[in-house]
Parts: structure tokens; C-alpha cells; sequence
């Protein structure tokens, strides 16, 4: 029998219940397959799939159409897990009715069961009209990746007194317009903390701490195929890069020392027929 569906209702019964949620994020089938099998809380589309998927250097130049394709695939393999698709740049901060168009793809076209986006106070109107429309979201605040020619790169936020109360009161701002979630990313643990502490929606964290609701790694992080530099925030638990060199290295080894098909993985046809074949072949060439 399938296991029952991930519900936001069950996400803020685990913090409730004081019970850590589980999200990673993927962004094809298998991926999916797999967190679902295992038993993954939450699964998030991030768009981080424009570098982990795409190679550019940044998000900023992913699309709703190319998010869309992504998400799809990774709904096909995820039927416990809670699926959140992530508003790529400039896809919700024009104007109300441009975040509802976007949102509502992520939910008709895509099958997501809820939407993320980045930002605090200024946000609020969007979450609000958007959750007013049934289109349960996610809140991003923190290091918010979208923003990072502001924030002057890759940096721990609300490191001030009042740059921790400005979180503090993002977070809250979320919650009142109708968040369910809010992630918080690269904030002092002690910060999150307290912010999680104050709200009834439950947070999780990347880089953040262990007091959140939830912990989420980037699926390229947690399995070890990113392998520029690891983040401080990040534990690997496997080492896909070199494991897939290693068997890249051996299969061409093999296809060059001829080590590879062997018969094992070859396919044959009866000698009778096999005669025949040859019998024609001599024909046609006489
Ligand atoms: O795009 C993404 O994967 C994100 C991360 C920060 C989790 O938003």
C-alpha cells in the first residue's frame, strides 16, 4: 500500500511534536524515486538546478519554462514527499499578478504541491494575495541567492543585533501574510533559534543551525558530485564525484583494451541460422 502524502498540515504537527523535518532538493525522476523510497519529508525543486543542472554560474538566469520541465520529471518520481517548486528571478517580485500567473504554472502544469520564494516584509502582499488564491508558500529568508549582487556574495546574514531583529521580523511578516514554511538560509544558529522558537509554522534551515523545525541540503551537496569547495554547512554522505570518474576511467579502459562487451553482454543467433547467413552471404558475393 503507498504511504500516505507529506501534508503541510503533517509538517506542522512535527514541530508540534518536536519531530525534524527531512528535505533535500532534486530535480530529476530518480533523484526523486529515491527520496521518496527512503522516506524524504519534503522535496524541493530548487533553482539551483541552474547551476546543479545547468551549469551557469548563478540562478538568475533560470526560467518557469526550464523549472516547469524539472519539476514535472521530479513529481513523476515523488508520491510521499511534500513538492515544493522554486520561483526562479524575476518571476514574482514584478508585480502581484505576475508571481499568481508563475505560481499557478508551478501548481497546474507541474503538479508542485506549494511554491518558494525569497524575501521578508517586502514579500508579504505576494504571500498573502497568492496564499488568498490557494497556493500554499514557502519562505526564504537569510542568504537569499537571488539577491546576492546586494548582499555582496556568499555571506552569513544577520550577523548585528539589528540585522537579526530585521530577520526576526521578516520571518513574522511571512508568517501573518500565510506561510506555511519558511526556510532560512546562512543565518547564526542562535538567531534561527529564536526566530523559530517565535513562530507556529515550523522553519528549516540551511546553514542555519540545528534549532530549526528541519534541515535541507542541496541533493548535489549531501551526495558529494559538487566538488569545487565544500561550504562550511555542508556534510557529505557519499562521494558520487569520485565514484563516477572512477567507473568512467574503467569503462574506457575497458572499451580501449577491448575488455568490454564480452560475451556476457553480447548477443548470438543459433549456428543453424548462423549457416544460412553465411550460405547467403557467400551467394550475394560470388
Ligand atoms: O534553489 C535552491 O535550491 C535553494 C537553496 C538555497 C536551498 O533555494
Amino acid at each position: 500500500m503507498a504511504e500516505k502524502k507529506v501534508t503541510i498540515n503533517d509538517l506542522l504537527d512535527m514541530k508540534r511534536r518536536d519531530e525534524k523535518i527531512a528535505m533535500v532538493t532534486a530535480y530529476d525522476y530518480h533523484t526523486a524515486v529515491f527520496a521518496d523510497r527512503v522516506g524524504m519529508d519534503v522535496v524541493l525543486i530548487g533553482d539551483s538546478l541552474g547551476m546543479t543542472m545547468l551549469g551557469y554560474e548563478t540562478t538568475l538566469p533560470v526560467t518557469m519554462d526550464e523549472m516547469i520541465i524539472f519539476s514535472k520529471a521530479v513529481i513523476r518520481g515523488c508520491k510521499r514527499p511534500l513538492v515544493i517548486g522554486d520561483m526562479p528571478y524575476m518571476t514574482y517580485q514584478v508585480s502581484i499578478e505576475e508571481a499568481m500567473r508563475n505560481a499557478g504554472r508551478f501548481m497546474s502544469e507541474a503538479g508542485t504541491d506549494a511554491i518558494k520564494l525569497e524575501g521578508g516584509k517586502h514579500m508579504a502582499e505576494t504571500v498573502e494575495a497568492l496564499v488568498k488564491v490557494g497556493i500554499p508558500v514557502m519562505g526564504h529568508i537569510g542568504l537569499t541567492p537571488q539577491s546576492m549582487a546586494v548582499l555582496g556574495g556568499f555571506k552569513v546574514q544577520g550577523r548585528t543585533a539589528q540585522a537579526a531583529i530585521d530577520l526576526l521580523d521578516d520571518a513574522i511578516a511571512l508568517e501573518n501574510a500565510g506561510a506555511f514554511f519558511i526556510l532560512l538560509e546562512l543565518i547564526p544558529a542562535e538567531i534561527s533559534k529564536v526566530i523559530s522558537e517565535r513562530l507556529t509554522i515550523p522553519t528549516v534551515s540551511i546553514g542555519s543551525g540545528p534549532d530549526c523545525d528541519g534541515q535541507l541540503l542541496i541533493f548535489h551537496d549531501l551526495v558529494g558530485i559538487f566538488e569545487a569547495f565544500t561550504p562550511k554547512h555542508v556534510k557529505k554522505y557519499a562521494n558520487l564525484s569520485e565514484q563516477i570518474q572512477n567507473s568512467f576511467k574503467n569503462y574506457i579502459k575497458d572499451v580501449k583494451e577491448v575488455n568490454f562487451p564480452t560475451a556476457e553482454h553480447s548477443f548470438t543467433i543459433s549456428e543453424e541460422e548462423k549457416k544460412i547467413f553465411f550460405n547467403l552471404l557467400s551467394k550475394r558475393e560470388e
